[in-house]
């Protein structure tokens, strides 16, 4: 028997703004770009959440995309959507939030919430040209 994967699409609003502390100013401009910028910026991220694993013969699920998208909702929405990812989560304190980060961070959330048996994949747009997929 195959696997089955399921993908649950969210969509969030969130303002950041890639530094490096460790490094000058002059080539926190140099390295990241208008990405700098002091004011922050901010991205309409959309999420991927990809859930891979048997179909429970009972029910014919993966799993219950209700019960992910709560989850989602509950662990990565209501964290993210809206805020300053710099200034606003503790998640991206000492963390620098571009895409690649951000989707390791919402793996992290998430994985813990799901069966120990599903697999579970992130893809994030932070546009449309630019997609991160985590883990590789
Ligand atoms: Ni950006």
């Amino acid at each position: 028997m195959n696997k089955t994967a399921i993908v649950r699409c969210e969509h969030f609003n969130a303002a950041h703004r890639l530094h490096n502390s460790n490094w000058s100013d002059e080539k926190n401009r140099e390295v990241f770009g208008k990405c700098n910028n002091p004011s922050y910026h901010g991205h309409n991220y959309e999420l991927e959440v990809k859930v891979i694993g048997f179909c429970d013969p009972d029910t014919g699920y993966v799993m219950d995309t209700k019960l992910l998208s709560d989850i989602i909702k509950d662990k990565v929405l209501d964290k993210f959507d809206h805020k300053n990812l710099n200034v606003d989560t503790s998640e991206f304190a000492g963390l620098n939030p571009t895409a690649e980060n951000i989707a390791m961070v919402i793996y992290n959330l998430l994985k813990p919430e799901l069966d120990e048996n599903l697999e579970l994949k992130i893809k994030l747009y932070e546009t449309r040209r630019n997609i991160v997929e985590y883990p590789y």
